[in-house]
């Protein structure tokens, strides 16, 4: 019993250091309001998916929308999702996408728990924002809430504008003034409001599989998808990515072997 509960915690030190230590691409998405985590989480899996890069997308969101969304036809063959219903099933989850050498992308959802379990366990840390006064007081808090579980570490963290409408400049003033205390990162790339975002949650399939007339916009949002991914790392070739994915899995297996 002894054995298997230090074996059991070896397991689990190893992921963590596997997570921490190493390149490989773990993403957490999330809000404490809901604010197009499950949207940005899914455009990012599909502008990878769309170079043939493997994507580990777990779903700890309240409602499960990706889990729904890959039940409907068309979702391609390098997006596996897998459903997290409690938070403790995350970090084997997270271990699980990188042994498949994935990229892993996390839709934490809202509750605060789960947003702390994946900050913990991501190299990246996106806070999606509407750009609404409301939404920008949740990205604030929730800014605020993470910011005990990155301190002392190089993770990425950055505020995602989602859904970005044109709004009055009065009220863009007071967005900007609810999140410009925190000095944490403006991510350079947006989504725009577009029915194209919409579209694949209704008819399955993704932003490089569906057609103009299902998802209007879709070439814009497409453009905005990539740009999204490649900023994040996870647009490669797929000669580039296996080679690195070979580099990164060396590197990780001496430092084990040390
Ligand atoms: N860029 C966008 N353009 C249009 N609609 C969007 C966009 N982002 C999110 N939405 C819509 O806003 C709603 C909430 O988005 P969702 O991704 O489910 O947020 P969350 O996962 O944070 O609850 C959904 O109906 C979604 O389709
Ligand atoms: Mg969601």
């Amino acid at each position: 019993m002894r054995a298997f509960a230090s074996r059991f915690r070896m397991a689990q030190e190893r992921a963590a250091s596997s997570v921490h230590g190493t390149a490989f691409p773990v993403i957490s998405i999330g809000s404490v309001k809901s604010a197009g985590a499950s949207t940005l989480a899914l455009t990012i899996a599909s502008a990878s998916a769309s170079t043939r890069t493997p994507v580990f997308l777990i779903d700890a969101g309240n409602t499960h929308d990706l889990s729904t969304w890959a039940s409907k036809p068309g979702k391609p063959i390098q997006i596996e999702v897998a459903k997290c219903e409690k938070t403790n099933q995350l970090a084997g989850l997270v271990r699980e996408g990188i042994e498949r050498r994935a990229v892993v992308i996390i839709d934490a959802g809202t509750r605060p728990e789960v947003l702390r379990a994946a900050t913990r366990l991501a190299a990246t840390v996106l806070i999606p924002l509407r750009f609404s006064p409301l939404s920008a007081f949740a990205a604030a808090l929730t800014d605020q809430l993470l910011a005990t579980e990155l301190e002392g570490t190089t993770k990425r963290r950055c505020f995602v504008a989602t859904a970005i409408a044109q709004i009055p400049s009065r009220i863009a003033r007071a967005v900007e003034a609810e999140v410009e205390r925190s000095t944490t990162e403006r991510f350079p790339v947006g989504l725009a409001q577009r029915a194209a975002y919409e579209a694949p949650f209704m008819f399955g399939g993704t932003l490089f599989t569906l057609s103009d007339d299902t998802a209007p916009g879709i070439a814009r949002a497409q453009d905005e998808a990539r740009a999204m991914a490649a900023n994040l790392g996870v647009l490669h070739s797929a000669g580039s990515i296996l080679a690195s994915r070979i580099a990164d899995t060396i590197r990780h297996d001496r430092r084990v072997a040390a």
